[in-house]
């Protein structure tokens, strides 16, 4: 039975991934799971200096999933070159760096302290809704996301994901975009913006006022969205969203992703991903399925 994908020259064992922010650099995580069994380790978001990320409450539960507004908080690149990959370079499994900024300028400086760093992929968020500046800036407007593609492309050495904002009327034109900017991959979706209010207390739950949803409700929107995407584009994707099972991520398989990231799912169970590796396994047994690249994209009428 064959568990690779190949995404951009990069073979992972299977394709479950972390979602990023959602696994910090995976030390709190070992605990529970063997990191090798993982086909890849997002990191969380990283800037070219430390950002304190934003005042609390920052995380409320809603239906079917959670908001947060947590701000890209986070050590720096430095932290991650010194402490996140000598650790997570201990484990069979691949590492995607998660970078953010609030300028081009600040984008570059990451990538270019990354250039010789062993790092598998970059993924460039620009879809954050959680800072005022860039992040989602550069997420919804398809000149833009292609002109940070364009300039990362040119100074990094590593293949390029770009993690695509859901809260946009065109996700196909974005996908586009970035991939005529010299895209390797994208991933997506990002959380959903949206706002909680506590009734009694009349305030917002978050001190953000908005948030980024994510967990189950998001989960049918993520389908559609990598399904639109991936006819818009002939690079691979990295599916996400609201996946809490196996039958999810063969979902967004299906849909034409060719890895899928675990995001939400990891709060509620800490062995989400390996139970997900597990399943999906099982189902190829059971479906008499030999080769898990068959299902990608292989949904029909
Ligand atoms: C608490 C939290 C922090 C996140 N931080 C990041 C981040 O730093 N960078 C990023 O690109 N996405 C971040 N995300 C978005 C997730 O990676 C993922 O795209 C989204 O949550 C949808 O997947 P899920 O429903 O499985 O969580 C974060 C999500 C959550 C819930």
């Amino acid at each position: 039975m064959n568990t690779k994908v190949t995404i951009a020259g990069v073979t992972l064992k299977n394709p479950i991934l972390t979602a990023s922010g959602t696994f910090g650099s995976g030390q709190e995580y070992a605990q529970f799971i063997d990191l090798n069994c993982l086909g890849g380790v997002i990191t969380k978001g990283v800037a070219n200096v430390p950002w304190e990320g934003n005042p609390t409450p920052r995380v409320a539960e809603v239906y079917g999933g959670m908001l947060n507004a947590v701000g890209l908080q986070n050590p720096g690149v430095d932290v991650l070159i010194k402490r996140d990959l000598p650790f997570l370079r201990q484990y069979d499994t691949k590492v995607i760096v998660n970078i953010c900024g609030r300028s081009v300028y600040d984008y570059l400086e990451v990538a270019e302290r990354l250039k010789d760093q062993p790092v598998d992929m970059l993924e460039v968020n620009i879809s954050c809704p959680n800072v005022k500046e860039g992040g989602i800036a550069f997420g919804q407007a398809p000149n833009m996301a292609a002109h940070i593609t364009k300039e990362i492309r040119k100074i990094s050495k590593h293949p390029i994901v770009v993690k695509l904002s859901p809260n946009v009327t065109n996700i196909g034109e974005m996908a586009k975009a970035v991939e005529a900017a010299g895209a390797d991959a994208v991933s997506l979706i990002n959380t959903l913006t949206g706002m909680k209010i506590d009734v009694k207390s009349r305030r917002f739950a978050l001190a953000n006022r908005t948030g980024g949803l994510s967990g189950p409700a998001v989960h049918p929107v993520a389908v559609r969205m990598v399904y639109e995407a991936s006819h818009a584009v002939n690079i691979p994707i990295i599916g996400m969203g609201g996946v809490m099972n196996a039958e999810d991520a063969l979902e967004l398989m299906l849909a034409g992703a060719t890895a899928v990231a675990v995001g939400t799912a990891n709060f509620a169970n800490p062995t989400a991903t390996v139970d997900i590796i597990n399943d999906i396994r099982q189902f190829m047994v059971t479906e008499r399925i030999q080769d898990i690249n068959e299902l990608i994209g292989a949904v029909h009428e």
